[in-house]
């Protein structure tokens, strides 16, 4: 192998040591033949800047961002992507050839892909969408039902100005909803995504009524500590198709792949299998 032929990514976060993508990736070097790792890159935020910069020299072909560096990365990349901009967060970086950074989002691009092949019936335009929750999830999940084609998202969240906010980022027909009507916000809506850290370990549970749902809604949850949350679990117990929210972070992965290798993995059910053994590991 030369040298050039190495490809090098990696997860910028703080804390990052929790992350399942190095997992998933190098699953993807082996499964592809492509040499190459990724690796965990623990980086305090103000250390940030001067990181990304250094990607370039180290020949590294781009990386991933997570909590906390998602806002911050937008004011340092050379070029952001209009989708990343409206969603408002960086969710994954691209070194250039000429060395400049390319910053883009793929959590929206994740949220479709799991979608698609966990539920293929599965159609945006099916009716209104109800999404929970306005911060970084449901602004790339807002953007993916409208671009599927959603005729109104019905978007409901605790403190409405961040909704209201996130309603004049996004734009689209976003109606936002008091926190105390969610349950009736579930009334004819053909998709149901919460994406609150509610129904995570160590939260409590998403309080929502799932008497309006209608039979043929789809169901889906960002959260993925655990598997399935009770959520999923309840919409799943009434006969609603309805997925937990690993399929997300695991289909986010191979646009990023066509973006820094120009090839796109496969999403198996082995990589699948392997991703929930690992969470399930640390419960
Ligand atoms: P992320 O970027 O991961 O989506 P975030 O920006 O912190 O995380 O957003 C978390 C979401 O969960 C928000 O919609 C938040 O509601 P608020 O905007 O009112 O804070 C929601 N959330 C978290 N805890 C909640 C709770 N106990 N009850 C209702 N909503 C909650």
């Amino acid at each position: 192998m030369t040298d050039q032929a190495y490809h090098l990514i990696g997860v910028m976060g703080w804390p990052v040591m929790h992350s399942r993508s190095p997992l998933m990736h190098n699953y993807w070097f082996s499964q592809t033949g492509l040499p190459g790792k990724y690796v965990f890159l623990p980086l305090e935020p103000h250390r940030l800047p001067a990181a990304l910069r250094s990607l370039h020299a180290l020949n590294f072909a781009g990386a991933n961002l997570t909590i906390p560096h998602k806002l911050q990365a937008m004011e340092i990349v050379d070029e952001v992507d209009p989708v990343a901009r409206k969603i408002g967060a960086i969710s994954c970086v691209v070194v250039r050839d000429d060395g400049s950074l390319w910053g883009t989002n793929n959590d929206w691009l994740g949220f479709l892909g799991n979608l698609k092949q966990s539920v293929p019936e599965w159609r945006g335009d099916a009716g209104p969408a109800t999404v929970i929750g306005a911060g970084g999830g449901s602004r790339a999940i807002c953007h993916a039902l409208l671009s599927e084609g959603a005729p109104a998202v019905r978007l409901v969240n605790r403190t409405r100005a961040k909704a209201e906010r996130l309603a004049a980022d996004i734009g689209g027909p976003i109606e936002v909803i008091g926190w105390e009507a969610r349950h009736d916000a579930l009334d004819g809506a053909a998709t149901v995504v919460n994406t609150t850290s509610l129904g995570m370990v160590g939260q409590p549970p998403l309080d929502l009524r799932l008497d309006a749902l209608g039979a043929e809604a789809v169901v889906a949850d960002i959260v993925y500590t655990p598997l399935e949350t009770r959520f999923v679990k309840a919409a799943q117990a009434r006969g609603n198709r309805a997925v937990g929210g690993l399929g997300m972070l695991i289909h986010q992965g191979p646009p990023a792949w066509k973006l820094w290798f120009g090839l796109e993995p496969k999403v198996t059910d082995e990589l699948r299998s392997m991703m929930e053994k690992s969470i399930l590991g640390d419960g």
